[in-house]
């Protein structure tokens, strides 16, 4: 944790605690880092799922060249907040009114999941213009992934052989203009990795736009940018990543290629900090049970890993009696909830943790809030804090709001 950050953190009281903590000029420099690894060819778009704080889309915002929504909701937010920002559309079952919306609004792009949404499509353009990627589920092994949604039976996008009907609909409607093909087939993917798949996917992709005479200018390869949980200080190979881009659209002369990671570009820059409420032995194994829990980041639990923690250590102990505590032993930390699924990290060895003691969960800056169960057991939801030096120096450099 930065120093700025621990001084904040550090000036909240306990009554303030949970919080989320975003560093948001941690945030500026990793995506400027991104940005310059990057060829200039490689078009950059936030998939705003990850993480839709204004503030957060704020600092993204000069640094990459638009936004990847897949909901209406998602689509009125990022409009609202940066009217002249280029948006892509995506996502499965996408409603008649939230097509209308997207053509009113008018999306740069908008990628379509199925054929049955390309007629829905076009019975709205009503003589509006929409260009479109179509999206494709290839057949291939992305290998190892967190998350795989495609390579193999699944509601997302079409399989080849549906392309055919799609480009036929496409040939009826003047005001869709079919610009080329969206894939994200998996989440979790090292830079080698990713690059293996885009390799795959721009042959398949040239090959069969050849074969079917269809003038292919755009490919978006997807998001999925591996984040490693339990290495919080490994990061995505972008510098890699990018070079073999370089060589890769070498290749592919005319081909812009997009990419829409979320994950990879928020993760790092969120903090959900919290506080020990008790600490006990239960048969032998220790367990923290801390404010809050997995219904304000529901990450550990979602994807089952230990989310990384510091303990930020707090030396008044106001009670009469003895401090409970845990040392140089493994913990468990749970939250509040009535569930033993609510655990944000399992026996993870800890120097010292005592009841009072802050514990500042790192990597909590994307599929954390906005993905956890916020009603559940009605405890009082977190406050969320901006850390901004670029915007405010000096005294006044945090900003606060609560959701
Ligand atoms: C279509 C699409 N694009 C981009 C992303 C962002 O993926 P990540 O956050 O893993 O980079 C997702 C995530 O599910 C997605 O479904």
């Amino acid at each position: 944790m930065r120093a700025a950050l621990r001084d904040h953190v550090g000036r909240l009281t306990d009554g303030e605690l949970p919080a989320y903590v975003y560093d948001l000029p941690d945030l500026r420099e990793h995506v400027r880092a991104v940005r310059a690894a990057l060829p200039d060819r490689v078009e950059l778009l936030y998939a705003a799922k990850a993480n839709a704080d204004p503030r957060i889309l704020g600092a993204l915002a000069g640094h990459v060249d638009g936004f990847e929504v897949a909901s209406g909701g998602e689509l009125g937010h990022v409009r609202a907040l940066f009217p002249d920002a280029p948006i892509a559309f995506g996502g499965p079952g996408k409603t008649p009114q939230e097509l209308a919306r997207a053509l009113d609004a008018g999306v740069e792009r908008l990628h379509v999941e199925s054929a049955h949404e390309l007629r829905l499509l076009a019975s709205l353009s009503a003589g509006r213009t929409a260009d479109v990627l179509l999206r494709v589920n290839l057949p291939v092994d992305p290998g190892r992934a967190a998350l795989v949604m495609g390579g193999h039976p699944s509601p997302f996008g079409m399989d080849p052989a549906q392309l055919d009907h799609c480009l036929e609909l496409i040939a009826a409607v003047p005001g869709i203009r079919l610009r080329g093909l969206h894939l994200h087939l998996a989440s979790g993917l090292t830079a080698p990795a990713q690059l293996a798949l885009i390799d795959e996917i721009l042959t398949w992709a040239e090959d069969w736009a050849r074969r079917r005479g269809v003038d292919l200018s755009e490919v978006n390869a997807g998001g999925g940018m591996a984040v490693d949980y339990a290495h919080p200080h490994t990061r995505f190979d972008w510098p890699a990543f990018g070079a073999g881009l370089r060589r890769r659209l070498a290749r592919h002369p005319r081909l812009t290629l997009r990419i829409e990671p979320g994950r990879s570009l928020t993760a790092y820059c969120g903090w959900y900090v919290t506080q020990v409420l008790d600490l006990k032995c239960s048969r032998g194994q220790a367990f923290a049970v801390l404010r809050g829990g997995t219904h304000h980041l529901r990450t550990p639990a979602a994807k089952q890993h230990d989310q990384p923690f510091e303990v930020i250590p707090d030396d008044v102990w106001p009670r009469p009696w003895g401090r409970p505590e845990a040392r140089d032993e493994p913990v468990t930390l749970v939250g509040q909830l009535c569930t033993p699924k609510d655990v944000l990290a399992r026996r993870v060895r800890v120097e010292r943790l005592r009841v009072g003691d802050r514990v500042a969960f790192a990597m909590a800056g994307a599929y954390a809030w906005n993905i956890s169960h916020h009603a559940f057991l009605m405890h009082p939801r977190p406050a969320f804090h901006h850390l901004d030096e670029a915007e405010a120096p000096g005294p006044g450099a945090y900003t606060r709001r609560r959701s």
